[in-house]
């Protein structure tokens, strides 16, 4: 919870970036919500003053499914692998779990990421985000080992 701010100045980052919406209207408060509704995972370097996040992931478990609600990379960071390191950070201490996901289909970058990690393409939800963008539905399927 005392990395919110953290989390929600790397979102502000994020929609000065990108002209269509990520997920909700982040705030501190529904950052909160989501934690607790959820749980958390980032990619930290540095200490105290110089302690920089890179990149974090929110997700939920709803029954056997796990809910990616949120993920982002900080800016300067992004396209140099640190949401690859920390998602095989978060598929490496899974149990068996099928993810999902909705994104934005105009957020290409997004869509390519999960793509290269093999997440599968499900359907779309039209007029599901607040500039009445569709939104695409992904999931991956994580088994144990037999
Ligand atoms: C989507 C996002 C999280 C990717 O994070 P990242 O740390 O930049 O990703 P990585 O550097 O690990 O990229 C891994 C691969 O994903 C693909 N990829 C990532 N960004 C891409 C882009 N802008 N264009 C095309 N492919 C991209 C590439 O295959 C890349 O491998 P490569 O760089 O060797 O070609 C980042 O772009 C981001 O924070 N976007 C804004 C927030 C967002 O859209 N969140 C998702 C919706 S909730």
């Amino acid at each position: 919870m005392a990395d919110v701010p953290r989390l929600k100045s790397l979102l502000d980052e994020v929609y000065a970036d990108y002209p269509f919406p990520i997920g909700g209207g982040w705030n501190d408060s529904l950052l909160r919500d989501a934690l607790r509704d959820g749980a958390g995972l980032a990619l930290v370097t540095g200490e105290g003053d110089a302690e920089v996040f890179q990149a974090f992931i929110i997700y939920r478990r709803l029954e056997d499914i796990l809910d990616l609600t949120v993920l982002a990379t900080a800016r300067s960071f992004r396209r140099t692998g640190a949401m690859t390191v920390l998602f095989h950070h978060f598929l490496n201490h899974l149990q068996s779990a099928r993810i999902w996901l909705e994104v934005h289909e105009a957020n290409t970058a997004a869509v390519a990421f999960y793509e290269q990690l093999g997440f599968s393409f499900q359907g779309r939800r039209p007029n599901y985000y607040r500039d009445g963008g569709t939104a695409l539905l992904y999931s991956l399927e994580k088994r144990l080992p037999k």
